[in-house]
């Protein structure tokens, strides 16, 4: 398998006034093409941190990522742009959607900025397989929480990704609301062989991906496959 994220050696330092904080030290490990995989630890472990790292949102102190075999450190802000647009996709904890944009445009506009064509047959496509066939021309405050997140999978998931970064995507749900999603997830997951890298305090999320990387204080404390037998006969 080859790896889609190499981190090495990743330190990140805060400063605020004549404080400097560092909240991740010496940050190593590989994601594979493909692979499902948590990223677990006690709120203000870094996990935020670490994902802005790894999708070039951000950048570290020292360390590097290389990003689809790509370097980041030698990437202008601009080539990272280009590198996300096209290779990365976002669902973060509460959806960031755009309020005056439908559902649908929430999917398709980003599309169209990039020059997709048939963005919106896809788009069309992509809310229904989410099951929101009948909800194309709500806007967000017409959704329920469960149905916006529903909306940000299909957004993310519309410039066909490699790698999608996921920052606690059930955070604001309730459990069954969360279930569904993450079936999503794991399905769109299958489907698009697209890697999945997800934040979350939910264990049991968790142990339903192929690998859990383990942070607290800013450290690695695990970095293993995931334990339970179960989840690498879901994945397979
Ligand atoms: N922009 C910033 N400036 C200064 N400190 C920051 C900044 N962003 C985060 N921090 C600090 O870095 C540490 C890690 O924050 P981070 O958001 O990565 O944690 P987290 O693991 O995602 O937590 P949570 O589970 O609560 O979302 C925290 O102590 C936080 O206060
Ligand atoms: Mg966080």
């Amino acid at each position: 398998m080859s790896k889609i994220l190499k981190i090495t050696g990743l330190e990140k330092t805060y400063s605020s006034g004549n404080k400097q904080l560092t909240v991740l030290h010496d940050i190593s490990f590989d994601v594979e093409q493909g692979q499902t995989f948590s990223i677990v630890g006690p709120s203000g472990s870094g996990k935020t941190t670490l994902l802005g790292l790894c999708a070039g949102l951000d950048q570290p102190n020292s360390g590097t990522v290389e990003l689809c075999g790509q370097n980041l450190n030698i990437l202008n802000e601009d080539q990272r742009a280009q590198l996300r647009n096209k290779e990365v996709g976002f669902i973060f904890q509460n959806f960031q959607l755009l309020p005056t944009l439908t559902a649908l445009e929430n999917v398709s506009v980003p599309l169209e900025l990039q020059g997709a064509k048939n963005a919106t047959s896809k788009s069309k496509s992509l809310l229904e397989k989410v099951g929101l066939g009948d909800r194309m021309h709500h806007y967000p405050s017409q959704l329920s929480g469960g149905e916006q997140q529903r909306v940000a999978l299909a957004r993310a998931f519309a410039n066909s990704p490699s790698i999608l970064f996921a920052d606690e995507p059930t955070g604001n749900l309730d459990d069954e609301t969360g279930e569904k999603v993450i079936q999503l997830l794991l399905e769109l997951n299958k489907e698009n062989g697209t890697t999945l890298v997800i934040i979350t305090h939910d264990l049991e999320l968790a142990n339903r991906t192929q690998h859990i990387l383990k942070l607290k204080g800013g450290k690695i404390v695990t970095n293993q496959p995931t334990p339970s037998r179960e989840a690498s006969q879901r994945n397979k």
